[in-house]
């Protein structure tokens, strides 16, 4: 028997009954596989463990994380108004949530942009662009660049406020991120899309030097150079020609958000943060606070969040594969949430029927 303990970061807005249903699969899979045990640790984190602790990533959720095999999280962050309540330092983004990817090194962002063709009419794509599905996987680094470089405000001696944010890599930063993408393309197509903006940025072109020293230990790995903003375009106008991608940390927030846009929605869109030691799983939403409480929001992106845990930090391939036929078999019988879906255009059912409907077809596949 093998026990996993797994830090629940509810969070924020939708966070809290996104992670029912996460909870919900999990207790099913702990049921469905007599080797493997389950021990869920509840923890305070966001907005809703600033106002319960005056922290919004308190000690005892990092003790809990510290000791748990993988980190579950839901979503923070509330809205424009509410968020103005919190002190600028403690506010979920800066004073949880990059925090938690510090701490672990989180630097490999997985965030599948997937499509199968029975879930193509989510997308606002025309069926012709879609094809027979969209199936990329966009990995950023999550770590690194802006998001974490020095940053200075002030005023200088005409007066002009000014600021400074600095984007640095070092060789070993780039490197670690780029292995991973030439990984996960041999396991692939072995095309692996290299995104950039080497005609402006000097960090790009350190990037793109080191993608190509790489491609020597990967050589049956083809690379295509391309710029970021020609990569915008190219995932609305033909998505189907990318594979794998991979980028450093701001370009991978755009074009990741993009890859929800041309799924139709970020509900579609699960991840995975993985560390040297850890790993942590959440759903690329954000905590949608004006939905929150009305059981309307799709849960798919949390479970599919629990299907990257189940495979990449357990090693439960064949269950995580099980997870997604699941889901998408849900939506392939007609149901969906309101918040991905029009009264017609799918019989509507909240939540928790959701969660309850994958779990009734998880139940009834073979182990
Ligand atoms: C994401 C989010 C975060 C980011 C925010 C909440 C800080 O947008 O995970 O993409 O910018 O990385
Ligand atoms: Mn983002």
């Amino acid at each position: 028997m093998t026990t996993y303990n797994i830090a629940l970061l509810a969070g924020d807005g939708i966070g809290p009954e996104v992670m029912k249903e996460a909870v919900k699969v999990l207790n099913l899979v702990e049921e469905r596989n007599a080797d493997v045990n389950f021990e869920l640790n509840d923890v305070l984190f966001g907005a809703a463990a600033y106002f319960a602790t005056g922290k919004s990533f308190p000690e005892e959720t990092k003790a809990a994380c510290d000791k748990a095999d993988a980190i579950l999280k839901g979503t923070i962050g509330l809205n424009h108004e509410d968020s103005q309540k919190i002190p600028v330092d403690e506010q979920p983004e800066r004073g949880a949530l990059l925090p938690l990817r510090r701490r672990y090194n989180t630097y490999a962002n997985f965030r599948p942009v997937y499509l199968p063709k029975g879930l193509a009419h989510f997308s606002p794509l025309k069926e012709s662009v879609v094809g027979d599905g969209i199936d990329i996987m966009l990995i950023r680094e999550l770590v690194g660049g802006l998001y974490f470089g020095e940053k200075e405000t002030g005023t200088d001696s005409d007066g002009k406020r000014y600021v400074r944010e600095v984007l640095e890599y070092d060789e070993d930063q780039i490197r670690q991120i780029v292995r991973v993408g030439f990984e996960v393309s041999m396991k692939r197509k072995k095309v692996m899309h290299n995104i950039h903006k080497s005609n402006v940025l000097k960090s790009s072109v350190l990037w793109n030097a080191i993608v190509e020293e790489e491609n020597k230990n990967f050589p049956e790995v083809e690379v295509v150079n391309i710029l970021v903003d020609a990569a915008a375009t190219y995932l609305c106008l033909k998505p189907t020609m990318f594979d794998v991608m991979v980028m450093e940390n701001m370009f991978g927030d755009i074009l990741s958000d993009q890859g929800g846009g041309i799924l139709g929605s970020l509900g579609l869109m699960p991840s995975a943060c993985k560390g040297p030691k850890k790993s942590y799983y959440e759903p690329s939403h954000g905590s949608a606070p004006d939905i929150a409480g009305k059981g309307i929001a799709n849960p798919y992106s949390m479970i599919g969040s629990v299907a990257l845990m189940l495979e990449m930090s357990f090693g439960m391939d064949k269950e995580a594969k099980n997870l997604w036929a699941a889901m998408q078999g849900v939506f392939e019988d007609g149901y969906s949430t309101s918040d991905l879906s029009k009264e017609g255009e799918a019989n509507l059912v909240s939540t928790a029927e959701f969660g309850d409907m994958v779990c009734a077809k998880l139940a009834a596949m073979p182990v």
